[in-house]
């Protein structure tokens, strides 16, 4: 008898977390290691909202409430949709989690049935295509093309779409790529899903990064289009948009009530409620003029931490890096560096198990880490099937302009650094 149940081999991780180790182990040996692998803002909780955290917990508010998430806040998050994507919302097709990821699994185990197929960006946010098999449903990644500006193509989804399709997952801005979808882009991925899909798909637009948006771009929702708030779940949360990641809120709002309501059981299930003090939080974040201010100041700061990344790295040799117009990451090509460090001829020489674990973008990233000190996500991170050959790597720009500058110092070294990488391989040590 097996301990751990076959299911549990199903479901994979979200890498970003498994590299606080690495660069603990990095930095006792004395290297300081520049952070760029953090998806959170390095901004502290702005003041308003941490007021009214400190309130709610003077005012003993940290008991059980409505597993569906207090109504003041559905209140408040209706309010917001309703204002920014032109949509009537009530409140009872909210539901509050504990952070924007629960609804990304839950969904998947709400809607597919084994043998369902579902869509999703690859490179994508990792949880997507984690669940997939978890929940006995089928992975179909839909490669966004760099010369697409990592948008997704119309014509590539509807290549993708079958009678067994029921969840597309879509991401604007987007985590890895700062891609960003304009409307005529949205309206024909919308013609696509109307057309070629049964009424009973789904299309889950993650929102997350929707205040943080560069250039004067302004976030739309595929849900505003004619047709698609009827099988449209708008997530979003209070972890980007607020630089309170560690305050787990976040929310969906469904279809239809009665969907909601099956989250609001699956809620009951799992967390029971989500913590109080935080939603109050989370109530005063959406409806305060202050945090218009608040987001302003962050966006402007990731906008110029950009504008010299970016900058930089098209100058640097072996890279090329679109312009992202949304989130804080920057992703760059880096098959020139893979050329010029010989990575994929130092890849096939490892053991195939090895290889199976690691891939050329994922040695540079940890040779980066581990003899460069900097941490940055390798592109197998954001989505594994069909990736072979895509030489990426994904730096987070929530960093100080300073550091920042230091890591681009450091991945300039890095990259004429050839007997270093080979020591690096010779030493066969995290290599993935
Ligand atoms: C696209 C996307 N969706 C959801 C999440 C999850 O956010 P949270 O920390 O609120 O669970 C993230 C976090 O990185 C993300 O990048």
């Amino acid at each position: 008898m097996n301990l751990i149940s076959d299911r549990t081999s199903l479901i994979h991780t979200e890498n970003a977390f498994k590299v606080g180790p690495y660069i603990r182990e990095v930095e006792e040996t004395g290297l300081h290691v520049v952070r760029c692998n953090i998806g959170e803002p390095d901004f502290p909780l702005p003041a308003h909202i941490r007021d009214e955290v400190k309130r709610q917990l003077d005012l003993d508010n940290v008991h059980y409430t409505d597993p569906q998430g207090i109504l003041s806040l559905r209140e408040a998050i209706a309010g917001t949709i309703e204002s920014t994507r032109k949509i009537s919302v009530s409140p009872q097709q909210v539901v509050v989690f504990p952070g924007g990821k629960p609804p990304i699994g839950l969904s998947q185990q709400v809607y597919c049935n084994p043998g369902d197929e579902v869509i999703y960006p690859s490179p994508g946010f990792p949880i997507y295509e984690s669940f997939i098999r978890y929940v006995g449903a089928v992975p179909k990644p839909l490669h966004l093309r760099e010369e697409l500006g990592f948008s997704v193509s119309a014509s590539d989804l509807a290549e993708l779409i079958s009678s067994r399709t029921k969840l597309i997952y879509l991401n604007f801005p987007s985590n890895p790529t700062g891609g960003v979808a304009t409307l005529k882009q949205l309206e024909e991925i919308a013609e696509v899903i109307k057309s070629k899909c049964d009424p009973n798909v789904r299309v889950y637009s993650d929102e997350i990064y929707e205040n943080i948006l560069f250039d004067g771009e302004e976030h739309v929702s595929i849900a505003s289009i004619a047709g698609m708030r009827e099988k449209t779940i708008i997530a979003s949360g209070a972890s980007k948009s607020f630089s309170w990641t560690g305050g787990r809120i976040g929310w969906a709002v469904f279809p239809s009530i009665d969907e909601a309501k099956i989250f609001t059981n699956l809620n009951i299930n799992y967390f029971s409620c989500i913590p109080p003090y935080n939603q109050e939080g989370a109530r005063v974040a959406l409806t305060s003029p202050k945090s218009a201010e608040s987001i302003a100041e962050m966006v402007s700061a990731f906008q110029e931490r950009r504008d010299m990344v970016v900058g930089r790295l098209n100058k640097a040799p072996g890279v090329t890096c679109q312009n992202p117009k949304g989130a804080f990451y920057v992703f760059p090509n880096i098959a020139g560096i893979v050329t010029a460090l010989e990575i994929e001829k130092h890849f096939e020489t490892l053991p195939k198990d090895i290889q199976n674990k690691t891939s050329p973008s994922t040695l540079f990233q940890m040779f980066l880490l581990f003899k460069h000190g900097v941490a940055t996500m390798d592109r197998k991170s954001f989505g594994q099937i069909g990736t072979a050959g895509q030489h990426y790597l994904r730096l987070s720009i929530a960093t100080a302009l300073d550091e920042l500058q230091l890591a681009l110092d450091r991945m300039e070294k890095a990259v004429d650094d050839n007997d270093g990488f080979n020591d690096f391989i010779k030493a066969g040590q995290r290599l993935f």
